[in-house]
Parts: structure tokens; sequence; C-alpha cells
């Protein structure tokens, strides 16, 4: 079975790898800022839209009862987001060092664009923490249960 990520978030991604790749090509302090973040933020993301985000394709027909037997596939994803946990939240924690580096050097530019997107990608990594991160691990937990996969 294959899980795509859901369509909002691959878009609220893309949106913000957008902006970012714009920011790169600003010069001086802000491009190299943006850089900075970029080089941090793109390998994230692709590792996230490997295992963390495509979990949650299975939200919808889980929260209707229906489990299937080829769900158990979703578990090799799930478990590998939850070894890579820890290490996932110390990139995010070094993503808005860099951000709040970008956020300076935006506002000494007075391009507020960046600073709105600092400010859109703290808020995204703190979502990824608080509901995104746990629900694809539960994700895998139900799975796991409903199934009696051990
Ligand atoms: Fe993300
Ligand atoms: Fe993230």
């Amino acid at each position: 079975m294959r899980f795509e990520t859901p369509h909002a978030l691959k878009a609220e991604h893309d949106e913000l790898h957008e902006t970012l790749r714009h920011g790169t090509k600003e010069s001086g302090a802000l491009g190299a800022a943006a850089v900075a973040v970029a080089e941090l933020m793109h390998p994230h993301f692709l590792k996230e839209e490997e295992y963390a985000l495509p979990p949650l394709a299975l939200l919808g027909q889980l929260a209707h009862g229906a489990v299937t037997p080829e769900m158990t596939d979703v578990l090799a994803l799930t478990d590998k987001l939850r070894a890579a946990l820890d290490e996932m939240l110390t990139e995010h924690q070094a993503i808005v060092d860099a951000l709040e580096k970008l956020s300076a050097a935006a506002k000494e530019a007075r391009k507020t664009e960046y600073v709105e997107f600092a400010e859109a990608l703290t808020l995204h990594a703190q979502t990824e923490e608080e509901v995104t991160y746990p629900a694809a691990i539960l994700v895998g937990d139900y799975v796991r249960k409903s199934l009696g996969v051990f």
C-alpha cells in the first residue's frame, strides 16, 4: 500500500519552499541567511515527506473505523518517525535558530515578506511538534493495535 502526504500539508511545504527559494536569491546578509535556512530545511522536508506526513493519509479512513490488513505497511513509516523523533526536534531547533537570523536580516533589509516567512515556518514546526508528528505516531499505534500486529 502506498501513502501520499495529504494535499494540504504538501501544499504548505511547497509554499514555504517557494518563498525560501526567492529568499536565497536576495543579496547580502538576507540571501546568506536564507541559504542557511534552506540548507537545514530542505533535507528535513524530504524526510518528513518520506515518513512523517504520508501516514496521515490514513486518518480519514481510520476515523471512520475502517482498518484493513494492507495498512500494516504504514508501520515501516511510523516506526521510522518514532526512532527519528528526537533528531527531527533537534532539526526544528536548528531551523528556528536560523530563522531568527533570517528575520533580523529581513528587518534590516525592510523585506517584510521574509519576516512573515520566518514566523510562518516557526509556527509550522510548532504545529508539527504538537499535532502532526504525534498524530502520525498514533496512526501507527492504532493500526498495530487494531490488527494485532507486534
Ligand atoms: Fe514540515
Ligand atoms: Fe518539520
